[in-house]
């Protein structure tokens, strides 16, 4: 069991409030969840949005919020919302690779303007209150501009950076980059955070000793993967208890077998159970057929 930092990244359709909350009280052994990114919709917060980030719903639950934006302005009017909210811990986003985001100079498109990305870093210094962290990929198109990038990062009064080692131009896709990433980690003034392909503990092991001046790690996919990870609990029983929360909460919230549907089948998009057992509970187009299906996954004796 791996006892240092990890933090269980942010995953836009999948991470909301509901989820992060079941992760908590069902497995845990995560130091900090983060949301997914929180942006500017007509002035304000989507209700979404609104809803992810209530900070009374998120207070059970050690959480950092995730903001994306374009430059200073944007960042100032988000970190005040959130201020009012009550974050205190507010983490930027200079990674998503999503062309609409990236064309409109967010996430990895920050990284390809120094400008833009030094206004920011001039506009952290107003909220001496804040904590501030980054999460960022080693560029766009190129790990120059990562490495560019950096300096600027590295001015920023931030408690930790987030590096993962792919570039936007590659979305999720080919391999990270690890000797980008030691250089990125070599020329960072702060705490630095792998994120990246980690899949057991045992590839956290492996990444920790590599780097050995890392605070810790990031894992995403591989947390939804198998949400057990790092709790040492039994798998099944884990699955069945977040499953269990999930399924209240779909049910009191939303109408219609459709729309349960389709935010259950999300949470086993990614779990790791043998593919018979996932392709019945895919292919139900009813509650019922869906619960027979989910019930005999559950009782399957796990293999991995
Ligand atoms: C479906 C999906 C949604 C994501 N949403 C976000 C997001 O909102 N904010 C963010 O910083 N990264 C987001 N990411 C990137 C992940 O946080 C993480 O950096 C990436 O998946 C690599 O880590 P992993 O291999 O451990 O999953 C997303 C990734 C995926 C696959």
């Amino acid at each position: 069991m791996f006892d240092g930092y990890v933090a269980f990244a942010p995953l836009q359709g999948y991470t909301d409030i509901v989820y992060r909350r079941a992760h908590w009280r069902h497995a845990g052994g995560v130091a900090e969840y983060f949301t997914p990114f929180v942006r500017l919709v007509a002035g304000g917060l989507s209700s979404r949005d609104a809803r992810d980030v209530n900070a009374q719903a998120n207070a059970a639950v050690p959480t950092v919020a995730q903001i994306i934006a374009r430059d200073a302005d944007e960042f100032a009017r988000l970190c005040e919302m959130l201020q009012r909210h009550g974050w205190k811990h507010i983490n930027l986003n200079l990674g998503c690779p999503f062309p609409m985001q990236v064309n409109a100079g967010r996430g990895c498109g920050l990284l390809q303007n120094p400008v833009r990305l030094e206004e920011i870093a001039q506009e952290m210094q107003r909220w001496p209150d804040v904590v501030f962290s980054v999460k960022m990929r080693c560029g766009q198109k190129s790990v120059d501009e990562g490495l560019a990038a950096m300096q600027i990062v590295g001015g920023m009064p931030l408690s930790q950076v987030v590096i993962h080692p792919r570039l936007g131009c590659q979305q999720y896709k080919g391999y990270v980059d690890i000797n980008a990433f030691g250089r990125m980690a070599d020329i960072c003034p702060h705490p630095v955070v792998y994120n990246g392909d980690l899949k057991t503990t045992a590839q956290i092991e492996y990444i920790m000793s590599q780097f050995p001046k890392l605070k810790g790690v990031m894992v995403g996919r591989g947390l939804l993967e198998r949400p057990w990870m790092l709790c040492g609990k039994e798998p099944l029983m884990v699955l069945h208890s977040i499953h269990e929360e999930l399924y209240r909460h779909a049910d009191a919230t939303l109408c219609g077998d459709s729309q349960k549907l389709s935010r259950l089948k999300a949470f086993w998009e990614y779990i790791d159970i043998d593919r018979k057992h996932k392709k019945s509970i895919m292919k139900a187009t009813t509650l019922y057929r869906y619960d027979q299906a989910v019930a005999l996954a559950l009782q399957a004796p796990y293999i991995s």
